[in-house]
């Protein structure tokens, strides 16, 4: 549906992308739609793409952590780096495999052998975090939701999720204790749908819709348009780690700037601090795999 797309092509290990791809490519939009299945057709599916998108792996049952899926989504996300490494090593990737945390760094790791790495182009997808603050901070304030705006920090899993209320647009006022509550509603809003799923998987209609949005931001960007800025998960010397997301504005090349973390409340300061070393360690965890 997005005027921007010209041809998708849908990859997986299962056999029914073929039949999902045969679906999608009766919708009388103009995109051509392909289907690919197994690493043999990988090369088919990447090579000519300008964003690739990677949801793939599995997803968390109740009780899991989002680094519960390392074991599995690591390897997913290792092997389907190495395709873009070879099939189109120019294209933006945009990361929702979780544990994002890791599997961006894991990616960047990959590109980096393969001497195709460009920090620009690796970015890891956390808009469902601000699509969650923006819907809350509006029920919260009884405002309208298109003019909401709430930058998420940090990275995506836990108390590494971020929002800066202090930089609300329009500007909002919550108590100390509102904004730690929120906060935490935030923060373990995954596992608000893992939790109501009961075991069916996690959030994908949301994620779906934030994704979307963030490749529109991305193909809009691509195209040359200006003013293009969403939060994102990408390499960054805004704090001491190697990747950390802020908003970043989005271009010709993917992202052209990295923006900083601007005046940050006492509880957003101390927020920052806390997270940083969980973040370090899930970063180290996706480079020693990467590297093993
Ligand atoms: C989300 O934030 O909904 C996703 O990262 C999926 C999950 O496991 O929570």
């Amino acid at each position: 549906m997005n005027k921007l797309v010209t041809e998708l092509a849908l990859y997986d290990i299962a056999p029914v992308t073929k039949g999902v791809a045969a679906d999608l490519s009766h919708c009388n939009t103009p995109v051509k739609v392909t289907g690919h299945v197994g690493p043999e057709e990988l090369g088919n599916a990447l090579s000519g793409a300008d964003l690739v998108v990677i949801p793939a792996g599995v997803p968390r049952k109740p009780g899991m952590t989002r680094d519960d899926l390392f074991n599995i989504n690591a390897g997913i996300v290792k092997a389907l780096a190495e395709g873009v490494a070879k099939h189109s090593p120019n294209a933006v990737i945009n990361i929702i495999s979780n544990p994002v945390n890791s599997t961006v760094p894991i990616a960047a790791e990959v590109l980096k052998k393969a001497g195709k790495y460009d920090k620009r182009k690796v970015i890891g997808v956390t808009t469902l975090d601000v699509v969650r603050a923006n819907t809350f901070v509006a029920e919260e304030k009884g405002l309208d939701l298109k003019d909401v705006d709430v930058p998420v920090v940090g990275g995506h899993a836990g108390t590494t999720i971020l929002p800066l209320l202090s930089q609300a647009s329009p500007k909002v006022e919550f108590s100390d204790a509102d904004a730690a509550k929120l906060t935490e509603r935030i923060q373990n809003a995954g596992t608000e749908v893992v939790e109501a799923k009961a075991g069916a998987g996690s959030a994908t209609l949301s994620m779906a819709y934030a994704a979307a949005r963030m490749a529109e931001s991305v193909l809009l960007g691509l195209e040359g348009n200006a003013d293009v800025y969403e939060c994102a998960y990408v390499e960054s010397d805004v704090t001491e780690l190697p990747y950390f997301a802020t908003k970043v504005r989005l271009g010709p090349n993917g992202v052209e700037e990295v923006l900083g973390l601007g005046e940050l409340s006492p509880a957003e300061q101390k927020g920052v601090e806390e997270l940083i070393p969980v973040l370090k360690g899930n970063i180290n965890k996706g480079i020693e795999f990467a590297n093993a």
